[in-house]
């Protein structure tokens, strides 16, 4: 039976997240959590049909990725059924939508036997993008498409950047623990009010564009010369210029306090969170327990990933 199974990966990003829709450079990296499309063959329609209904109801977003995808490839879907599987939590800014579309349209295009093109695959995603959340820079498809840890620019909307960075995360560094704080705002929502807030003041906000920048070349530097000190200080920097753009919520600034108080350093990741927490939050400490401990006063439980794995991925393929 013919079967096509691909996964994506997630991202996190690590410096530059927000600015990067206005232009400047975000540096964003893949991780060990993934998301997996499985297209199957059926004998008996009814199955394929319920599989189809099912995914309409648990992902609206999941039926419009086809729908969009339907526009420029007719597909035939009546006898195909689809499963989607993820271990990325959704809505925390670890690029949950973005694994959802790369990995969507890389499977749809196998199933009609197109070439493997993952330039084409990101450039649909994109589009999904584009209709999920409005404005997105496009870095998520981008590093979730090809992995790795990136240098991404979205220079004009027909001109999008990256490099695909030849750092690893030093051995040397301190544990990175990840928790997810949950959202009550869309990334399209947040968007839209650091949108206003530039709006309203357009020379403090090209100031606050232009000390992000800084902060993700500091951040990139720190990697590359294994300088711990710079990392935790531009983590926390970073986190400072977040809190200006107003994209993180009182409950998390007073636990980012308190993580910092334990001597780590940590910030949101991704579009953040303004009502009740931000999203994901990147903690680099040397005193897991200690985090862990803190963290459970708030029933909030760490994970840890690795950065920089493989991007989009071709797992089983019977055609
Ligand atoms: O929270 P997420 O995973 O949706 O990340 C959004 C990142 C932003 O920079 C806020 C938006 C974008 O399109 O890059």
């Amino acid at each position: 039976m013919k079967k096509v199974v691909v996964s994506a990966p997630g991202k996190l990003h690590l410096s530059g997240e927000h600015a990067v829709v206005y232009g400047e450079p975000a540096v964003l990296a893949s991780i060990s959590k993934r998301l997996y499309v499985t297209l199957e063959g059926v004998n008996s329609q009814d199955t394929a049909e319920t599989s189809w209904d099912k995914i309409k109801n648990d992902s609206e977003y999941a039926a419009k990725i086809v729908r969009l995808f339907k526009k420029s490839h007719p597909i035939d879907l009546s006898r195909v059924k689809c499963k989607i599987a993820s271990d990325i939590p959704a809505g925390a800014g670890l690029g949950s939508s973005a694994a959802l579309a790369v990995a969507l349209i890389a499977a749809l295009s196998q199933w009609i036997g197109l070439p493997w093109d993952v330039a084409r695959i990101n450039e649909l995603a994109y589009k999904a993008e584009q209709f999920q959340h409005g404005n997105p820079s496009g870095g998520d498809n981008t590093v979730v498409t090809y992995g790795g840890i990136l240098w991404y620019r979205k220079e004009l909307d027909f001109l999008k950047t990256f490099w695909l960075l030849s750092i690893k995360i030093p051995r040397s560094f301190p544990v990175f623990l990840l928790v997810n704080t949950g959202r009550a705002e869309t990334t399209k929502e947040l968007v839209e009010y650091v949108a206003k807030l530039q709006k309203k003041n357009r020379p403090v906000f090209a100031l606050l564009l232009a000390e992000m920048e800084n902060i993700t070349r500091t951040m990139v530097r720190a990697i590359h010369d294994e300088n711990e000190a710079a990392l935790l200080s531009a983590i926390q920097k970073n986190q400072q210029l977040l809190e200006r753009m107003g994209v993180v919520s009182v409950a998390t600034k007073e636990l980012l306090n308190k993580i910092e108080s334990l001597g780590g350093a940590a910030k949101i990741s991704g579009a953040g969170g303004r009502k009740v927490g931000s999203g994901v939050i990147w903690i680099a400490s040397r005193h897991k327990q200690t985090i862990t401990d803190l963290l459970k006063n708030y029933q909030f439980l760490p994970f840890e990933v690795q950065l920089g794995g493989e991007g989009v991925r071709r797992e089983q393929i019977v055609l």
